[in-house]
């Protein structure tokens, strides 16, 4: 089978392992990948999604993968579906899941899964008004896609004001702040939760978490994500249960009423409170770095779970993963992440000698480009992410930061406490 990946992060390296490890995948490519990318396939250079499926058709791509979440949006598989294309992940309508925080609320509302109070609105006076009647803290949301940056949480009531004004009127974010969202603060751990879903059927994935902040201890300002785990045990049986019940099978059903039926990872944004999961959001794509430190945890052909998750065919696929196999991912980022871009700089990975890094280790490129001298150099905000697998969170973190410890560039820096919640 021939696969084309979209995408060009970490993720979608991540992805690209694992069906490398697939014997049933022979022709890797993607688009546009990153300076790494050829370790495993063929960078294309093409970012229009007809042209892409051109490249689908003259090429026998049997299946194509989206990794972001831009292109799903902009209806990358409206195009593909349309030409007769197999590819995994939602349709444009099924998308604005993510694309739009407002319908996402409503959508929460209408069938009844748990989620924090809001209101939706356009109007200062109307939020004003909200946002006095709260105790804080207060968490206000842009509508639209912001690059993770649109949820400000606010511990005063002038201060949620004044960022509501600052969104509604295009000074934060644009169009994409014209509609906020105001809702209560819900008090939790945070976990991960992605379901495979075929638009009927959906397969739950081991949980994990994320660790949003750029520093130890969860201080220091939201970024992408630097380093997550899984599983994570503060998923007990009983919470996969729930999440199953009250949040998955609404959600499908859901969907599939509304005429959207959601094929693709159904990423469930979830904060645990008090023992009940609520959903702060969905996205409609894994996470990055949570989907480096799942696709080490699958046992089934990563082909198999793509594939027939994107032919509506999960019912009839069994999917497993590693059973008491843990991987914990630490992202490896540039000097002045999150808040602008680095000077490029060498990257210089050590011989790896120890048989236990050897064997238990790997890294999921992400910002890197390749240079004109063959080196691979850091070009990007989260360079890479070191992976380490065990039969416990403490030994797959301790192989992780060793793996850290052998690669070298200017200005990197990385958290120290990846998996802490759990250890
Ligand atoms: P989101 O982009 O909606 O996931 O929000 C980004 C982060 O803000 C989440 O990962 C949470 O840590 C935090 N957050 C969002 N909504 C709430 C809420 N209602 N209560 C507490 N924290 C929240
Ligand atoms: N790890 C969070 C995200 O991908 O949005």
């Amino acid at each position: 089978m021939d696969i084309l990946i979209i995408g060009a992060g970490a993720r979608e390296y991540s992805i690209g392992l694992a069906l490398k490890r697939d014997t049933s995948v022979d022709k890797l490519y993607f688009a546009p990948g990153n300076g790494a990318t050829p370790n495993l396939g063929k960078n294309l250079n093409i970012s229009d999604f007809n042209q892409l499926a051109d490249f689908c058709e003259e090429n026998g791509v049997d299946l194509t993968i989206v990794g972001p979440e831009a292109p799903l949006v902009a209806g990358i598989v409206d195009v593909f579906e349309e030409r007769g294309l197999t590819i995994f992940g939602p349709s444009a309508k099924a998308s604005q899941l993510e694309g739009s925080k407002i319908f996402m609320k409503n959508f929460l509302y209408r069938h009844n899964i748990p989620t924090a109070r809001y209101i939706e609105t356009s109007s200062i006076e109307e939020a004003s008004k909200f946002i006095d009647s709260m105790k804080p803290p207060i968490v206000v949301k842009a509508d639209g896609l912001c690059g993770g940056k649109g949820v400000i949480i606010a511990s005063t009531h002038e201060e949620a004001k004044k960022v509501s004004r600052d969104m509604l009127s295009g000074v934060s974010f644009g169009d994409a702040g014209k509609a906020i969202i105001i809702e209560e603060f819900l008090d939790g751990y945070e976990l991960s939760m992605f379901a495979v879903c075929d638009g009927k059927d959906f397969i739950l994935l081991p949980a994990s978490q994320d660790h949003k902040r750029l520093l130890d201890g969860d201080r220091g300002p939201n970024t992408g994500g630097m380093g997550a785990y899984a599983p994570t045990p503060l998923a007990t049986d009983e919470i996969y249960r729930k999440v199953r019940e009250r949040i998955v099978i609404p959600t499908l059903s859901g969907m599939m009423e509304e005429g959207n039926p959601f094929r693709g990872v159904l990423f469930m944004g979830i904060m645990v409170v008090e023992g009940e999961p609520m959903i702060l959001e969905y996205n409609v794509r894994f996470g990055d770095p949570e989907c480096e430190v799942l696709m080490p945890l699958l046992k089934t052909p990563a082909s198999e779970l793509f594939y027939n998750s994107a032919i509506g065919n999960l019912k009839n696929t069994k999917i497993e993963f590693y059973e008491n196999r843990y991987a914990v991912g630490v992202v490896m980022a540039s000097r002045d992440y999150p808040y602008k871009s680095s000077k490029p700089a060498e990257i210089i990975i050590d011989d790896i000698v120890h048989e236990e890094v050897k064997d238990n280790t790997h890294i999921s490129f992400a910002g890197v480009s390749l240079g004109d001298d063959g080196k691979l150099y850091a070009t990007g905000g989260r360079v890479l992410v070191c992976v380490g697998v065990g039969d416990s969170i403490a030994q797959a973190q301790k192989r992780a930061y060793m793996l850290v410890g052998q690669i070298h560039f200017a200005g990197k820096q990385c958290r120290t406490d990846i998996a802490y919640q759990a250890l």
